[in-house]
């Protein structure tokens, strides 16, 4: 290694303290709560009230860090080369002292000087503007002048940051850097808004002068800068690496897993994606349970990710070949060797964390081999099912769903969170039907609620909930969807957990910025109006002829459910739904990208 992540870290601190900043630290990876957000997602989130014009404790204006941060919104992509759930983010903040010229000429110096990057393949991109915000010519003038070529900075609308699903916290454009991991395009037209995976997002510099209120955003007193560099990727960089799970970050822990399986990371797709997840969500699940305000597994908000966590990466393991002893081993590179010097905290837990995990595995362990038997059997129950019907009827189109009732039994009897249950059917072609998933779910707590008369079931409600309200919403911004592009718009696939939904739908174009703030404006609107969500039983050709549509395999007069929101939707669904819109909160799309040829994929959530 030509940089060890030990040295980088050094290397950042120092950059920044020789240019006047002092070293805060970083805080634990678990959110204090005061901006709703479960885990510290930035390494900006503590700093809110100073960013605001509140004086920071050190009495200084200049501030720098490494931060741990925890996001789980790209779980699914891990397992590329370069997404984590756990990642540090290098910062630096200017709160009120210096702004976009000094900013871009220190991120251009780091880039070039420390990190080694050629000038002249460093892309930028800037905010394009919006009827709020103007363009940031601003920032063009000081990357050119800082040394970015002209040609390789782009405006672009997304280029805004703001901490998603809050309200009262500063926000601002922002300046994003870009490198190629490759010199080979992948055509003509591939430049940094290509989604081709050659283009790596390595840092970001916010402009943070904007206040983001109810009702809009109003400018603030000071002009804050908030950079954030990912660690994780320059680190890749620095070593001339094209994979992060090959940085020593990793290393230790992918030499273990080959050597215990002895197979060679990189050579089978589905075994090195397997290897990455598992090197992906031990380390996360390490962090979380030994960090200062640690949690454990649990059936609840942060609780309930890092079981998922856990499980998603025992049944990674166990496909690969890896035991329970072979995770802890894995957990114990981590702790003793990669973060032992800027995580002292995890080498004085590491009994209890190692403890936690083989608790959280054991009970794991006990099912999930008659779990995966049960899920084998529902698959072969479909093939099956398809081989005879096909025999006997040609045009037959074969079953792809796994119910949602076989899902929730995979849940209850064996603990299969349900995103594993998708993941699983997905390997074999195959979707699982959330809106049975969560009805069978709010069944359940329907009849654990009466069972237990007003005992607290918290737990599985506050989830239930959730998921109810993304689902109400899904409804109407697929209502929303038609309105903008026509009734021939419909539902590809849909998942739902109670962090945020998924929706596949069928569109010829890339969502343009523009569109997706109607789509957002839209559903809010319908949200703000608060109306109510109505539920009406009738004959299918019925529904068909009052002017209902969606996904139905019954016969015309078999009666069923249908909802109803206002003038808004009329869809056929088995719900559950919530009764009136407005107790859904503000609904924010965080990624529109391309899910199959034709079909766009979206995730958004409410907050
Ligand atoms: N807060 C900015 C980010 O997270 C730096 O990208």
């Amino acid at each position: 290694m030509k940089l060890t992540s030990k040295e980088l870290r050094e290397k950042w601190l120092n950059f920044y303290k020789e240019k006047g900043h002092i070293d805060i630290g970083g805080v634990s990876l678990i959110g204090d709560g005061s901006t709703g957000v479960m885990f510290n997602v930035a390494g900006m989130q503590p700093l809110m009230p100073y960013l605001l014009g509140k004086k920071h404790p050190s009495g200084k204006t200049r501030l720098c860090n490494v931060q741990g941060c925890v996001r789980t919104v790209d779980i699914d992509e891990v397992g590329d080369f370069s997404h984590f759930t756990f990642f540090e983010m290098m910062g630096n903040w200017s709160l009120g002292d210096y702004f976009k010229e000094q900013k871009t000429q220190w991120s251009f110096e780091f880039l070039t000087k420390v990190i080694g990057f050629n000038k002249d393949k460093i892309c930028a991109t800037v905010f394009a503007g919006n009827s709020d915000v103007p363009k940031d010519d601003e920032a063009v003038d000081c990357l050119v002048k800082a040394g970015v070529k002209p040609q390789n900075i782009y405006y672009l609308k997304d280029n805004w940051w703001e901490l998603e699903g809050t309200t009262n916290t500063p926000c601002g454009p922002d300046n994003e850097w870009f490198y190629p991991i490759t010199d080979k395009p992948c055509s003509e037209h591939c430049d940094v808004t290509c989604d081709c995976g050659r283009w790596v997002e390595v840092g970001n510099d916010v402009y943070m002068q904007y206040l983001k209120t109810d009702s809009g955003y109003t400018p603030l007193k000071n002009k804050n800068v908030d950079t954030g560099f990912g660690f994780e990727r320059l680190l890749m960089y620095v070593n001339g690496l094209t994979d992060g799970y090959l940085t020593d970050l990793f290393l230790g822990v992918i030499n273990y897993m080959e050597d215990a399986l002895n197979i060679k990371y990189g050579e089978d797709e589905q075994k090195t994606k397997s290897m990455r997840i598992v090197a992906d969500h031990m380390r996360t699940s390490v962090m979380l349970i030994g960090d200062k305000d640690g949690i454990l597994p649990s059936n609840v908000g942060s609780g309930y990710i890092l079981r998922r966590l856990l499980r998603r990466s025992i049944r990674h393991a166990r496909k690969l070949g890896l035991t329970t002893q072979d995770l802890l081993n894995i957990c114990n590179i981590y702790i003793t060797k990669v973060y032992d010097k800027a995580y002292p905290l995890l080498v004085e837990k590491q009994q209890y964390i190692l403890d936690s995990i083989k608790a959280e595995a054991d009970k794991f362990e006990k099912t999930i081999i008659a779990g995966t038997k049960e899920f084998e059997k529902v698959v072969s129950g479909i093939n099956r099912k398809n081989e005879f019907m096909a025999k006997s009827n040609p045009g037959y189109m074969p079953e792809t769903t796994i119910s949602g009732k076989q899902a929730f039994r995979l849940y209850e009897t064996y603990g299969f969170p349900v995103e594993i249950t998708s993941e699983m059917a997905a390997e074999q072609g195959l979707t699982v039907d959330m809106d049975g998933y969560n009805k069978a779910f709010s069944e359940h707590q329907e009849l654990a609620r009466t069972a237990h008369k007003g005992e607290n079931k918290g737990g599985l409600s506050a989830t239930g909930e959730k998921e109810t309200a993304y689902h109400t919403a899904t409804h109407i911004m697929l209502a929303g969807l038609r309105r903008m592009f026509g009734e021939k718009t419909v539902q590809k696939g849909s998942n739902i957990t109670h962090e945020r939904m998924r929706f596949d739908f069928n569109l010829d174009h890339k969502m343009t910025s523009e569109e997706i703030k109607t789509l957002e404006d839209f559903v809010n609107n319908v949200i703000e109006q608060n109306i109510a969500v109505t539920r009406h039983e009738m004959p299918y050709k019925e529904a068909l002829n009052s002017g209902a549509y969606g996904i139905y395999n019954g016969t015309a007069d078999e009666v069923v459910s249908v909802y109803k929101i206002g003038d808004i939707d009329f869809q056929i669904c088995g719900g559950p739904h919530v009764q009136n819109t407005g107790s859904l909160g503000k609904f924010k799309i965080v990624k529109e990208e391309a899910s199959s040829a034709g079909v766009r994929r979206i995730k958004a959530i409410l907050s």
